[in-house]
């Protein structure tokens, strides 16, 4: 691909490599088993609109976001695809999710009542998603109050898309005892609204490293995020898998030189004076920093790659700015491409070195990427 000339930094993403990923995803579970696309966190720092775009193109047909504005940006591009809302809504807002037909994550009974309050004035089903409190202890359903729940439940128009629930550890695949306490808690879930007289259309549980790892979780939906976008939910998740055909990245994040300049030894680089050149030095500027999405913590310890070698960072990341060392990079120029994330030639930088280098997962880094960065489909 040609790199564009009149953007100072952009995202590109891969379509052969999020095709590749379902691939792998899909090898790991059964023909009948429905993959979500996971959009939330604007598709986890890749773009909302151009990530469901590419879903789309690889055939998914159900996206799931967590707030209900990335729903309706979603729905105003014209999105025809189901859409599940993961995380909660003001109860204020549930008249517009009904007339949208979004489907609902619904864990308390304030929920419920607002739907049903909702329905005196609008006639349209409310499509829910009962979450279950299996363990995670963040948003379910307790089981000791789903027989109060089923009463209030029968009392509103809904359809019920599914029972669903979230793992604690799955990713600790040196004690599996945790996740399996989980799966047995929502089969009791299941029991229970069954002998409510309501039963579920679907049971989905199962994050990357489940589905990855344990076909047991899989059931009829599954949401894996991080790996459709082509990482490892952990070290210990690859290291089980050992994989011969490994998910690709489907992001790549470059930048461009923007200004070289030489500086003497003993010569100091960036705020607070944090780094000294012990030598003659070349020093590159980026136009980016931490508003962007690369991390302080970086500083004076990330490296770039600049004609397919690592250049390192100098200083402290800037807001919008940044330096690196390309004193052993004599053939750079300006504007030459900078790759901060992805691939030149034979080095590759990933999210999770990114992740290592400070202290924080792959989905950090991601996430965090400015919504604002141009995106570039390939
Ligand atoms: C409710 C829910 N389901 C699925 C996922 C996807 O998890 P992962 O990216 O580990 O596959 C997430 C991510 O945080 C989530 O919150």
């Amino acid at each position: 691909m040609t790199e564009p000339s009149h953007f100072l930094q952009w995202i590109t993403l891969s379509k052969a490599n999020l095709k590749h990923n379902i691939g792998i995803i899909r090898s790991h579970c059964s023909s009948r088993v429905e993959i979500a696309g996971i959009l939330k966190a604007n598709a986890y720092g890749h773009g909302l609109l151009p990530m469901a775009q590419l879903f789309r193109q690889c055939g998914l047909g159900i996206f799931m976001v967590h707030t209900l504005d990335e729903a309706l940006t979603l729905h105003e591009s014209g999105s025809k695809e189901r859409i599940i809302l993961l995380g909660p809504v003001a109860p204020a807002q549930i008249p517009l999710c009904l007339k949208k037909g979004f489907e609902l994550t619904v864990y308390t009974q304030e929920i419920l009542s607002a739907i049903k309050k909702a329905q005196k004035i609008l006639s349209h089903p409310a499509k829910i998603h009962v979450k279950i409190e299996t363990g995670t202890n963040r948003q379910g359903l307790d089981l000791k109050n789903i027989p109060d729940f089923i009463s209030l439940l029968k009392s509103i128009q809904y359809e019920l898309r599914g029972l669903s629930s979230h793992f604690a550890n799955i990713e600790d695949t040196a004690d599996t005892s945790y996740y399996k306490k989980q799966i047995q808690c929502l089969k009791h879930a299941v029991r229970l609204f069954k002998k409510g007289g309501v039963q579920p259309d679907s049971l989905h549980i199962a994050c990357s490293a489940a589905v990855l790892l344990y076909p047991e979780t899989h059931f009829q939906l599954i949401r894996p995020g991080i790996s459709l976008y082509g990482y490892y939910s952990s070290p210990e998740v690859a290291y089980a898998l050992k994989p011969t055909n490994p998910l690709r990245p489907v992001l790549s994040w470059k930048t461009r030189l923007v200004q070289i300049k030489n500086v003497g030894k003993g010569d100091f680089i960036g705020y607070g004076l944090t780094y000294k050149a012990m030598r003659k030095s070349k020093i590159g500027i980026l136009p980016i920093g931490y508003y962007d999405g690369y991390d302080r913590k970086l500083s004076n310890q990330g490296y770039v790659l600049v004609r397919g070698k690592r250049a390192g960072i100098c200083g402290r990341i800037c807001m919008n700015i940044c330096m690196v060392d390309l004193t052993d990079i004599p053939e750079a120029k300006t504007q030459d491409v900078v790759t901060l994330l992805g691939k030149d030639g034979k080095e590759s930088i990933t999210a999770d070195h990114l992740a290592a280098m400070t202290n924080t997962i792959s989905y950090e880094i991601l996430a965090r990427l400015n919504p604002l960065i141009p995106r570039i489909v390939e």
